[in-house]
């Protein structure tokens, strides 16, 4: 067997909603993720990307379908994991440091070099200085930069991202794309990234999975053929334009497409 880190086989989930109606939020999604791939996922706003994430990251369970971790059924959170979700969900009342530590602490896993560790992270993300400072001292976007640093202090083999990028400003965004691609390069890690915007989803993947609208279903996936390392300057190349005006179809129809190409 290859081998598929992630697989995702006929996976339902339906949610109950608050006045007891039912939404089916994905329908029949089967997927594999080799190790070491870079997957980004897109799609309508509402057609499961999050939940799907969530699922990965045990955070959920499918309504039917199995998803599994190298053959093993994932059924609640696990070490080898790192996720970073949309808002930064810091610790309010615990310092940058200790947000940046506490999947260490959960899992029982602080060592001597920990503390060094985070600081360096932070460094990587431009925060050196910020470790005793609390999360309401920092901006969003900073604030989503400890996020980043927490889901990565245990080297997890696994990063599940849900649109990371999405509170930082342009410059840090394009900086951030391109740290990242070097952690993934450097610690060779399977990630999952969850995106809105297009030219990011085709410039960090191995493979862009295009979702279709409500109830969730993968309407395509695209393998981006561009040579590795990634920069911004790819973007005008004809096999990144082909592959993100194919996703701009699949996501908006034909006629949008061609007008924004
Ligand atoms: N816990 C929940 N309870 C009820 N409905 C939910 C819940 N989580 C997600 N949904 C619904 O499932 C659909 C997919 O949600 P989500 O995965 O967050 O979409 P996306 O991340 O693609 O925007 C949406 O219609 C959303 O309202
Ligand atoms: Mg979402």
């Amino acid at each position: 067997m290859a081998a598929g880190m992630i697989a995702l086989e006929h996976v339902s989930r339906t949610f109950v909603s608050a006045d007891g109606g039912r939404i089916e939020a994905l329908r029949d999604v089967s997927l594999t993720i080799g190790r070491n791939e870079f997957v980004t996922l897109v799609g309508p706003s509402g057609c499961g990307k999050s939940t799907i994430l969530r699922i990965v990251a045990g955070l959920i369970l499918p309504s039917s379908g199995t998803a599994s971790i190298e053959g093993s059924v994932i059924r609640e959170p696990r070490p080898e994991t790192g996720i970073v979700f949309q808002a930064p969900t810091l610790l309010p009342w615990a310092t940058v440091l200790d947000n940046v530590l506490f999947p260490l602490r959960m899992m029982n896993r602080m060592s001597p070099d920990s503390a060094e560790r985070a600081r360096t992270l932070l460094k990587l993300v431009d925060l050196a200085g910020f470790e005793g400072n609390a999360p309401r001292e920092l901006s969003g976007g900073m604030q989503q930069r400890v996020a980043i640093c927490r889901a990565l202090v245990h080297d997890p083999d696994i990063l599940l991202m849900d649109e990371p990028f999405g509170a930082l400003d342009a410059l840090t965004r394009e900086e951030m794309t391109l740290e990242l691609l070097r952690i993934w390069s450097e610690r060779r890690k399977t990630v999952l990234f969850v995106t809105h915007s297009i030219p990011e989803a085709v410039l960090l993947a191995d493979r862009v999975v295009v979702l279709s609208p409500r109830p969730g279903s993968i309407a395509r996936v695209i393998e981006v053929d561009l040579p590795r390392p990634r920069s911004f300057d790819q973007e005008g190349s004809p096999a990144f334009q082909g592959a993100a005006r194919q996703i701009r179809e699949l996501i908006f129809g034909q006629r949008h497409a061609s007008r924004a190409a």
